[in-house]
């Protein structure tokens, strides 16, 4: 059935007013190809029309399978499936392997799976020196990022991506390690001795045993704490073209190993507009301190004196899905931790923004970050490990990416063009001459 005004032809006619021409150009999912616009010229030998595009604000890097999010809907799905119905039904392996492989492991595949993440926990000794060489106060976001690095020096053959064995080897080795990498780099900061992983316990159980173990001979992970942190890991696991996994396919494209290509991404999700607004978050709640400065706050945000952290998606312009079950989780740790007394300001930002014209002109909805902090708050989680444990749950989406990436005919290395606005040629005048 054709929409009225339908010519049934899946094309775009341009016409260049600078000569009167028309071209035709063929729509493609609802795209066009922009290599399509560069016989657009007034000179033959002109380089023709490209498109400009800062922050590809309107741009489609890739053809994806892995995630779908619908903005105006709040809807994110992975590999088909609702996040909702993942992070009630799944576990975070599970939806590790569906989004690499595609399909949800069924018992055998899961099983297996698990044991190759479990036996991939260790790291080797040398990275506890490099741990060590930190400076006691060193943001673990930084010691996070050096080390997924220096993971590439010991495993050279991973160099080799086009061989499959050796990629499964790597989503076993970075998936099995982030937790170890992120749990010493917490350890190194308290000066508290590291703890070995513990492969009898879950993929969760066993961060928060490397995390939190004192002296007891074995740690007993709280199960409703591990359940939410595993949901957690979920609901940060993938999210389309997001700035962290641009980063990991741009970085990817070039060909070099994928843990560099995860250092790139962990370096890119550490600022405070993208995985680092979940710390932002708690240090904005310390800011405003008290409910009655929540007004005021509101105020300077409103004229321009800085942003509510937590707030606002390029591709959200309603609610983030994740932040909706997020804070249903947030119920169930405080039931255990005890409310984390900063959720009253949280509450209280969302109610006086969700009802403010300034914020709902600009479709600014909380996000994942809004309330995730005040539950890893509550587990103890320092803030700065904050942007850590979204690396931790991203890797899996950053693996399935890259990935997808490197088996993609249709990619080559990543290197954008630009508008140049510079000097034309001139002549080096020689250091006397120079003003
Ligand atoms: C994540 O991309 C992803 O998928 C990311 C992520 C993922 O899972 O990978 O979902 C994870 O990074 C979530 C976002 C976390 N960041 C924050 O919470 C930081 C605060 N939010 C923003 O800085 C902002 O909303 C972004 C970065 C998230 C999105 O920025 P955009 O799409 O580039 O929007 P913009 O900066 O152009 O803002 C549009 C307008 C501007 O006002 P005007 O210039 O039109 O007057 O909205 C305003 C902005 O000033 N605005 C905010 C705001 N966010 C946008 N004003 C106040 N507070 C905010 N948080």
């Amino acid at each position: 059935m054709l929409a009225s005004g339908d010519t049934g032809k899946s094309t775009l006619t341009i016409t260049d007013n600078r000569t009167g021409k028309s071209y035709e150009v063929p729509i493609t999912h609802e795209t066009i190809h922009a290599t399509d616009l560069r016989q657009i010229k007034v000179n033959v030998d002109d380089f023709g029309l490209m498109t400009y595009d800062p922050a590809f604000m309107n741009t489609a890097s890739c053809k994806s399978t892995v995630t779908y999010i619908d903005g105006d809907k709040g809807i994110l799905r992975y590999r088909g499936y609702p996040i909702e119905q993942l992070a009630e039904r799944c576990t975070y392996l599970e939806v590790a392997y569906l989004l690499i492989y595609g399909e949800l492991p069924n018992k055998t595949q899961l099983t297996e799976w698990a044991a190759h993440i479990t036996t991939h926990t260790f790291v080797h000794e040398n990275i506890k020196k490099l741990m060590d060489g930190f400076h006691h106060d060193a943001h673990p976001m930084g010691m996070f990022v050096s080390t997924v690095a220096a993971l590439s020096t010991f495993y050279p053959s991973a160099k080799h991506i086009a061989d499959h064995k050796e990629r499964e080897l790597t989503f076993y080795r970075l998936i099995g390690k982030a937790p170890t990498l992120a749990a010493f780099a917490y350890r190194h900061s308290t000066g508290m001795p590291f703890v070995h992983p513990d492969n009898d316990l879950s993929y969760v159980g066993n961060f928060l045993n490397m995390m939190f173990r004192i002296a007891e001979p074995k740690y007993q992970p709280h199960p409703i704490l591990e359940k939410a942190l595993d949901v957690l890991f979920i609901l940060h696991a993938d999210h389309e073209q997001n700035c962290s996994t641009s980063a990991m396919r741009s970085v990817g494209s070039s060909h070099v190993d994928p843990y560099s290509a995860a250092a790139a991404a962990s370096a890119a999700l550490y600022g405070p507009l993208h995985g680092g607004a979940n710390e932002a978050v708690l240090h904005m709640l310390d800011e405003i301190g008290s409910l009655d400065k929540v007004p005021g706050f509101i105020r300077d945000v409103k004229e321009g004196k800085g942003r509510l952290m937590g707030f606002g998606h390029r591709v959200y312009k309603n609610f983030d899905p994740r932040a909706s079950i997020i804070k249903r989780l947030a119920d169930q740790v405080f039931e255990v931790t005890g409310r984390n007394p900063k959720l009253d300001l949280a509450l209280e930002l969302e109610r006086i923004a969700l009802q403010d014209d300034y914020f709902i002109k600009r479709k600014l909805y909380p996000n994942v970050d809004f309330y995730s902090g005040l539950i890893y708050q509550a587990m103890k989680f320092p803030d700065q490990m904050f942007p850590v444990l979204f690396a931790i749950g991203r890797m899996s989406g950053w693996l399935a990416q890259w990935s997808e990436m490197v088996s993609d005919t249709e990619q080559k290395i990543a290197r954008p063009r630009q508008i140049y606005l510079g000097y034309g040629k001139r002549d080096v005048p020689m250091l006397s001459q120079r003003q």
